[in-house]
C-alpha cells in the first residue's frame, strides 16, 4: 500500500458540495423562481465572480467590507474581492450601458456570493441569491411589482399566505425620526440605528442601557424609541420630524398591496433596518411565521444613488435578494418540498454484448424524440442487478431488449413502481413512451 498522504475529500467550511441529487433539488428551486420573475418581464444577467475591491469599498457596508470580504491581491497588484453581494457589479453593468438601455430596466440573476461568516442555521459562506431589480421607476409603482413579485416566488411553491410576513419600512422614516424626533447627532444616528436592529436578538436591559448611552435625554427618548418601534403606517403622523411626502407613499403602497390580496402578508415594522449603506428609500425583509426559522428569506430596498458611484448620471434602482439556503429553510419549515424525482429519463439494460447494436438503436431514436436515456454499456451484470442499480438511481421505466424481442421487432416496457410489464411494437415506441410522461 501507498504511503503517499492523501488528500481529505471534505469541502471548503461552509460550502456545498453539489451531488447530482442536490443539483435536481438546486435546479427546481431555480426553474420556479425563473419562471415567476420572467412572468413578470424580467430578462436575465451574469457576471464575473471577481470584482475590484473598490466596488465594495464605496457603500457594502462596514460588516461585509470589514470583516466578511474575501479580497486578495492579484499576480497583477490589483486589489480585487470575490463578490459578497450582487448590487454593485449590477450597479456597475447599468452604468456602463445607462444610456443605451431602455428604461424601465427589469433584470435578474442567481449568482453564488461568498462572505466569510460562521457557518450555521440560514449562514454560508458561499450561497446562491436570486437578485431581482428595477431601474428607472421613481414611484412606489416600482415597490408595488417587487414586492409582490416576492410574494409571488414563495406562492410559486405553494406557500400558504400566512407562511411568510413582508416587513417593510422607509430609510427616510428612520432617519426622519433619528435626526428630527430625537434630534440625535449625526455621529450617534448609526449606532441607535445598529441598537434598533439589534434589539430582538439582545436583553431588553442591555438594548436600554446601551441606547441610553446615545440618546439626549434617555428617560423621555426612550418612551419614543418604544413608541416607534410599536408604531405602524397609520400612527406615523404622530411624530414630528418624518416627511410627510414619505408617510403619504407609505400608505399608497400599502393600500395599494392591500388590494392585491396581499395584506396578510405584509406588515409596516420600523425596526427593519438593512445593513448596506446605498438603501434610501423603501427597505424590506421577508421573514418566516414559523419561529423555528428565524433568518431572513429575503433582504431589498431601493437605492438612489448606486449608479452615481460611476457617473454623474442619475439613475434610481429597487430590489431584493433571496437566498438558497435560507429558501430551502422555509420550505422544509412548511413541507413544501415534492420529492423531485426523474421519472423521464428511461434505462436500458443490456442483456448480451451482442444485442448492443441494437439497444444504442433504440436508445439513439428515443433521443433524436427528446426523450432521455441513461444507457448500459457493457454486459457486466445480470438483468436483476441491473435493475435494482436503476431503482436505487431513482429510475422509474426500462425498456428491455432481448433476443427474441429484437428478432420479433417488439421491446418490453417495465414500470419499477407498479411492477408491471407490457410488450410493445418498436413501431410503436416513441408514442407509448411519450404517454408515460403526460
Ligand atoms: P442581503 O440581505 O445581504 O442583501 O442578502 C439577501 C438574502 O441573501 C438574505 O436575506 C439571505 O436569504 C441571503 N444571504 C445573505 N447572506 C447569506 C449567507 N452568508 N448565507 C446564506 N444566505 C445568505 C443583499 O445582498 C442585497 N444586495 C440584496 C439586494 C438586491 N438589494 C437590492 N437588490
Amino acid at each position: 500500500m501507498s504511503k503517499e498522504k492523501k488528500l481529505p475529500t471534505e469541502n471548503y467550511k461552509g460550502t456545498r458540495d453539489f451531488y447530482p441529487d442536490d443539483m435536481r433539488f438546486r435546479e427546481w428551486m431555480f426553474r420556479i423562481m425563473k419562471k415567476t420573475v420572467k412572468l413578470f418581464g424580467y430578462e436575465e444577467y451574469d457576471a464575473p465572480l471577481i470584482e475590484s475591491f473598490d466596488l465594495y469599498k464605496a457603500k457594502t457596508g462596514e460588516e461585509i467590507v470589514g470583516r466578511q470580504l474575501y479580497d486578495f491581491i492579484d499576480k497583477g497588484k490589483r486589489h480585487v474581492a470575490v463578490r459578497p453581494e450582487m448590487t454593485p457589479t449590477l450597479a456597475r453593468m447599468v452604468a456602463s450601458k445607462n444610456r443605451d438601455l431602455p428604461k424601465p430596466i427589469r433584470w435578474f440573476s442567481i449568482p453564488n456570493l461568498w462572505r466569510y461568516e460562521a457557518p450555521g442555521h440560514g449562514r454560508l459562506r458561499e450561497h446562491w441569491q436570486l437578485n431581482v431589480d428595477i431601474f428607472g421607476i421613481n414611484s412606489y409603482r416600482a415597490e408595488l411589482e417587487i414586492i409582490q413579485l416576492a410574494c409571488e416566488i414563495l406562492f410559486a411553491f405553494k406557500a400558504p399566505k400566512n407562511s411568510f410576513k413582508v416587513k417593510i419600512s422607509h430609510r427616510k422614516i428612520l432617519t426622519g425620526f433619528l435626526k428630527n424626533t430625537l434630534k440625535l447627532d449625526e455621529a450617534y444616528e448609526q449606532a441607535v440605528a445598529k441598537l434598533l436592529d439589534k434589539k430582538n436578538k439582545i436583553s431588553k436591559e442591555e438594548f436600554e442601557k446601551d441606547i441610553s448611552v446615545l440618546l439626549k435625554n434617555p428617560a423621555e427618548d426612550l418612551k419614543l424609541v418604544y413608541s416607534y418601534l410599536e408604531s405602524n403606517f397609520e400612527t406615523l403622523d404622530n411624530f414630528s420630524g418624518i416627511d410627510s411626502e414619505v408617510i403619504s407613499e407609505t400608505k399608497k403602497l400599502f393600500s395599494e398591496l392591500k388590494s392585491l390580496g396581499l395584506d396578510e402578508c405584509i406588515e409596516f415594522d420600523p425596526s427593519i433596518i438593512r445593513g448596506f449603506d446605498y438603501y434610501t428609500g423603501f427597505i424590506f425583509e421577508v421573514f418566516d411565521t414559523n419561529p423555528e426559522n428565524k433568518r431572513s428569506l429575503y433582504g431589498g430596498g431601493r437605492y438612489d444613488n448606486l449608479i452615481g458611484l460611476f457617473s454623474n448620471e442619475e439613475l434610481s434602482g429597487i430590489g431584493f435578494g433571496l437566498g438558497d439556503v435560507t429558501l430551502e429553510n422555509f420550505l422544509k419549515s412548511h413541507n413544501l418540498i415534492p420529492e423531485i424525482k426523474k421519472h423521464n429519463t428511461i434505462f436500458i439494460p443490456l442483456l448480451d454484448e451482442k444485442l448492443f447494436p441494437n439497444t444504442l438503436e433504440v436508445a439513439n431514436i428515443l433521443r433524436k424524440n427528446n426523450i432521455s436515456v441513461d444507457l448500459t454499456l457493457e454486459d457486466k451484470q445480470k438483468l436483476g442487478k441491473q435493475i435494482s442499480i436503476a431503482e436505487k438511481k431513482g429510475y422509474r421505466y426500462l425498456l428491455v431488449l432481448g433476443e427474441e424481442e429484437a428478432s420479433s421487432k417488439k421491446i418490453k416496457l417495465k414500470d419499477l413502481i407498479k411492477r408491471e410489464e407490457k410488450e410493445i411494437n418498436l413501431e410503436n415506441l416513441i408514442k407509448e413512451v411519450e404517454s408515460l410522461f403526460v
